[in-house]
């Protein structure tokens, strides 16, 4: 009996770690891009009610979209396409992490897992506002620095149009854009990609010069109030041609306070150490360089001193957005 207990284990266990690993393929693999994870009806009421384009702009959309697209990359928050002819990206947002887990939703609402089904679904649909947020504020007022060309967040019954993705194993899908939420924006290069470029190439002073665009655009940014709460800059930034661009607004917030330099420079210290570790850690024969550099950079935008290289780690890792 025990023989066949431990030979049954055995079968199971050996069929459960299959499994997995087919799964954990499977995610490797797609990074679970499909349908189901872009399609969402909102729980509430939509209060984003974005400007219509005009007929120049819209004629642009419909030639951009009459493209196909082919998958680029995913955050946390979105699955990224690029046109065929590279200058767009199309993202849908992942609603994945945005809406409450099914077997969640499949838990019967008797106390106490009433209480939970509540909370849990309250928490994704603070999450996921705060990101349409992010994306509405982007749009309405920053739309430059963000390069963003349409916005979509309410589902719709006129843009009558379809689009094809390819996925990231080569496979098709037809999207009706009516029915998701997703966004346009021009493609560009992230801030990391440009400076890995130029550093292998010693090329510093072109590092500086992007580093200082970056800059210019926080700092531009805050003088409207408007700041990131995600500090990612190294892979959340970059550059279209040679312009400064925020390409991931998901975490853009706006407070007047931030207009004054007392408030915004404590923002401005989190990004300059975000570059001053990356470059430490990639680029160890460039740091003193361009960490003298950076220290530079937020004496000529505070009229302060910032010893980046000697700030504690801490300081920026307990930080909560
Ligand atoms: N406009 C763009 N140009 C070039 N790459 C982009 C662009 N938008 C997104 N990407 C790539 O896709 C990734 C995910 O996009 P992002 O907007 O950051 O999604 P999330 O909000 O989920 O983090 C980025 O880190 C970047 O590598
Ligand atoms: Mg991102």
């Amino acid at each position: 009996m025990n023989k066949f207990l431990s030979k049954r284990s055995l079968y199971l266990l050996c069929i459960a770690l299959v499994l997995f690993g087919v799964a954990r393929l499977y995610y490797r693999l797609t990074d679970d891009f499909r349908f189901g994870n872009i399609d969402y009806e909102l729980p509430f009421e939509s209060q984003w009610q974005l400007p219509p384009l005009n007929p120049e702009e819209q004629q642009q959309l419909a030639a951009i979209l009459d493209q196909k697209f082919s998958y680029l990359g995913k955050g946390a928050q979105c699955y990224a396409f690029v046109s065929e002819d590279g200058l767009y990206v199309l993202k849908f947002f992942k609603f994945k992490h945005l809406k409450p887990h099914f077997l969640v939703d499949l838990l019967p609402s008797i106390p106490p897992l009433k209480q939970f089904k509540e909370s849990t679904a309250e928490r994704k649909q603070r999450k996921l506002m705060s990101v349409f947020d992010g994306y509405d504020l982007a749009y309405r007022e920053n739309r430059e620095d963000s390069e963003l060309l349409y916005l979509h967040l309410v589902p719709s019954e006129n843009l009558h149009k379809k689009v094809t993705v390819v996925d990231k194993i080569g496979l098709k899908l037809s999207i009706n854009l009516d029915d998701v939420v997703f966004l346009v924006q021009r493609k560009g290069e992230t801030l990391r990609t440009r400076l890995q470029r130029l550093l292998n190439e010693d090329n510093i002073q072109e590092a500086e010069k992007s580093i200082a665009g970056i800059l210019e655009m926080y700092i531009g940014e805050y003088r409207k109030g408007i700041y990131d709460r995600d500090h990612g800059v190294m892979h959340n930034t970059g550059f279209v041609g040679d312009r400064p661009f925020h390409l991931d607004v998901g975490k853009l917030s706006k407070e007047d306070q931030m207009k004054q330099v007392d408030v915004h420079k404590k923002d401005l210290e989190h990004v300059i150490w975000k570059i001053d570790v990356w470059v430490k850690a990639n680029y160890p024969q460039h740091y003193q360089t361009l960490s003298t550099f950076l220290t530079e950079e937020y004496r000529r935008f505070t009229g302060e001193t910032y010893d980046v290289a000697a700030v504690d780690p801490a300081r920026f890792k307990k930080r909560r957005h």
